[in-house]
């Protein structure tokens, strides 16, 4: 067997056997097959695509690149994974959610990059909060309390790391099959019984249409079955940012008053939603049941103090979590004020989200350093009203010089009319 064959092979189209997909694998994890062939099957595979076997086969031989997590003494364990968005803290949510209702949430999480942000960077906002446990320590935590969420291992995945490398720079990421064996050999390498996925769909979300969201979804919810793990996904709206804060300590606020049974409308149905189906997959009770399960553990606090229980088990300071009002404020602000009475009609929210990256929130490349305290507070939304001059956000940062680009960059992001547009569905699909 050699590499050229198996390019050839893909490039007419051809489906390729698990003996070829391993020996593809293996070359890119030791070495032996240089970036340029692996490149050139990726092109490939985009181009031409993978069947469900291909890329389950794919998923499977990635996931055991490296490391594995083995959960199997800790059942029901549940895992959480969102495709990507502006101001997306479900995480923070639904997890203590889903421990406060006996799911062993061990969750490793991954860093912002470009629009999006990422769970770990709004974690280590809180001050003093450890994202880097070793996995004895991580096991020991989800064994005490039921909850433990860490930066993913570097260990874990490693031709995952080598293929996304080279995708992002080879214009192959836009792939079902190579995005679905990306994002499910992390989940199956992390070992939990239990796959809930969020996929987006919409401006802001890596999948622009319903129709690529639902397919994405299919392909990875076949995969997490296929690997005997009960795998389900929501199809959810992007195309505004969710809930009201972007930013690391903005969204930790922000999460903590939905915990606290506060919040936007969206995020805390959103977060509900997703705990709903992790609860009923993990104990088999119908929707309805774990929904009020969910809600339960909100009204009652059991959700928040699992969270407060989290953040004092990794070393992050609770009286953030007591008093979100101690978290440190950017320098300087600006209210972003509407140019004309009207309607918002639509928000490009990918750009939204560069907006708070520019402000200090995000980073462009891998390493870049994060401002904790900056970004977005959004207060008018796709398909509100507002007269002129009343504000539609307002924006944080400690660089004084790049107020006036970020809020020249707010306001191109944003289109006005002087109807209301068409209501964006949140919760658009669900797929099981
Ligand atoms: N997220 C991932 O982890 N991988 C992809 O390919 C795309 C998004």
């Amino acid at each position: 067997m050699n590499i050229t064959e198996i390019i050839e092979k893909k490039k007419k189209g051809a489906a390729l056997n698990k003996k070829e997909i391993a020996f593809f694998i293996d070359g890119v994890c030791n070495g032996d097959i240089p970036d340029y062939q692996i490149s050139a099957l990726l092109m490939a595979i985009c181009l031409k695509g993978m069947n469900r076997e291909e890329t389950v086969n794919l998923t499977e031989k990635m996931a055991h690149s490296g490391d594995t997590l083995d959960l199997s003494g800790l059942s029901p364990t549940a895992d959480k994974h969102s495709t990507g968005g502006v101001g997306d803290k479900t995480s923070l949510v639904v997890a203590p959610i889903a421990a406060a209702c006996g799911v062993n949430i061990a969750k490793m999480s991954g860093r912002g990059l470009g629009h999006t942000g990422g769970t770990v960077d709004k974690l280590e906002s809180i001050p003093g909060f450890q994202t880097e446990l070793s996995e004895a320590d991580f096991l020991k935590q989800v064994k005490a309390i039921g909850i433990a969420m860490i930066a993913q291992s570097e260990s874990m995945v490693p031709a995952d790391k080598i293929l996304y490398a080279l995708r992002d720079v080879t214009a192959t990421i836009d792939s079902i099959p190579l995005i679905a064996s990306s994002i499910m050999s992390k989940k199956l390498a992390a070992g939990a019984d239990i796959i809930e996925l969020d996929v987006k769909t919409g401006s802001g979300a890596f999948m622009k249409t319903k129709v690529q969201a639902i397919a994405l979804a299919r392909e990875m919810v076949a995969i997490g079955k296929a690997h005997g793990k009960r795998t389900a996904a929501l199809i959810t709206d992007m195309h505004d940012p969710l809930g009201t804060n972007i930013g690391n300590n903005l969204e930790v606020k922000e999460a903590l008053s939905v915990l606290r049974g506060e919040g936007a409308a969206d995020i805390r149905e959103l977060c509900l939603n997703l705990a709903t189906n992790i609860i009923a997959l993990a104990k088999s009770i119908p929707a309805q049941q774990a929904r009020l399960l969910a809600l339960e553990a909100i009204d009652s606090g059991a959700a928040l103090t699992k969270f407060r229980q989290m953040v004092a088990a990794q070393g992050g300071d609770v009286r953030y979590i007591d008093h979100p009002e101690l978290f440190e404020k950017a320098a300087y602000s600006r209210t972003v004020c509407a140019p004309q009475s009207g309607f918002l009609t639509k928000m490009d929210t990918a750009l939204i989200g560069n907006t708070a990256a520019l402000l200090g929130a995000g980073r462009q490349k891998k390493g870049d350093a994060i401002d904790f305290t900056a970004g977005i507070i959004v207060h008018k939304k796709t398909g509100d009203a507002f007269k002129k001059g009343e504000a539609l956000a307002t924006l944080y940062t400690n660089k004084k010089d790049i107020l006036t680009q970020a809020e020249q960059q707010y306001l191109s992001a944003l289109r006005f009319g002087a109807k209301a547009p068409r209501y964006h569905q949140l919760i658009k699909e669900g797929i099981i």
